[in-house]
């Protein structure tokens, strides 16, 4: 029997890709969850998925891209104790930054950043040092390694992310709560659409994983309290050898990796700009 069955699992951006993926994973595991995304249709059949494993799920859809997202999600799910609070909503914007629309980079900040400190603090506050086991798993990006031109906003947002949850998991060591960072390589999700990205070369295409292989890798490494994890040889060979070159050239690479921007390759579904 899992070590997280019985638990309720609160599980953001569940209505695709790796969120999707993990809610897969924690419901084969016996936990219970609460899956949330904008998409409702797309919730419901994750949820149904979810069921069909035993697994009790709740839905609620909301936009963590708006000021007031996060407090009214966790007000909708914090009804009963969640003991496992996995951010993992995010979007990337693939533009130039002087060609990009600044409401888009604003709810990107929004989403990636400010909605998961919150969702992070409200979680990390109602865990009682009493509450038993509890883990907080928050999703960044190999982008945290190094700058990178095009994706300036999206890059920084998850350096955030990850020095965020890397100086949370040291301040809670010793308590019953572990914090998680994952840092994922290119996976093959809706991700790269939404982003307006896609144009890559061939190493970039050649690493991509499943949003399974990453939510298996997920799923494990929170259930060992590790502090970050990068799934995937490849991508953890590359966060690695950028300690061994200038930062600078660390970017350029990068950026030559993910190709240029395309202009008819438009970001989609952003509440922002539509
Ligand atoms: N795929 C990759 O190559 C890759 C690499 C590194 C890191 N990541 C990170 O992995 C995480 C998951 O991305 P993914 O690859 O699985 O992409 P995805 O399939 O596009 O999933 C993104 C999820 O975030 C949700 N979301 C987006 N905007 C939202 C908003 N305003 N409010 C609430 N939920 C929102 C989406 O749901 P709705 O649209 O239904 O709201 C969707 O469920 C993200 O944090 C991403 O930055 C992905």
């Amino acid at each position: 029997m899992s070590e997280l069955a019985g638990k309720r699992a609160l599980v953001t951006g569940a209505s695709s890709g790796i969120g999707a993926a993990v809610a897969r994973e924690l419901a084969a595991r016996g936990a219970s969850l609460v899956l949330t995304a904008r998409r409702e249709q797309l919730l419901a059949e994750v949820a149904e998925a979810c069921r069909a494993t035993g697994a009790a799920v709740e839905t609620i859809v909301a936009d963590l891209g708006t000021a007031d997202g996060a407090a009214r999600l966790w007000a909708a799910a914090s009804a009963r104790p969640v003991d496992i609070c996995i951010n993992n909503a995010g979007f990337g914007y693939f533009r130039a930054f002087r060609d990009a629309d600044v409401r888009r980079d604003a709810e990107l900040l929004q989403l990636n950043v400010t909605s998961l400190v919150e969702i992070s603090r409200r979680f990390v506050e109602a865990r009682g040092d009493d509450a038993g086991r509890a883990y907080l798993v928050n999703v960044a990006s190999i982008g945290a390694y190094q700058s990178v031109p095009n994706f300036a906003v999206y890059a920084a947002s998850k350096a955030f992310v990850r020095n965020f949850t890397e100086a949370l998991h040291d301040e809670l060591r010793g308590s019953p709560i572990s914090a998680t960072c994952i840092c994922p390589g290119g996976t093959r999700t809706e991700f790269h659409g939404a982003a307006g990205a896609g144009n890559y070369g061939w190493l970039a295409n050649k690493t991509m994983m499943t949003a399974e292989a990453v939510a298996k890798i997920t799923i494990r490494a929170m259930e060992k309290g590790k502090r970050t994890v990068i799934p995937g040889v490849m991508n953890k060979l590359s966060c690695w050898s950028v300690r061994l070159v200038p930062r600078r050239f660390a970017s350029w690479m990068a950026g030559r990796v993910l190709g240029k921007p395309r202009r008819e390759a438009l970001p989609t579904r952003t509440s922002a700009a539509s």
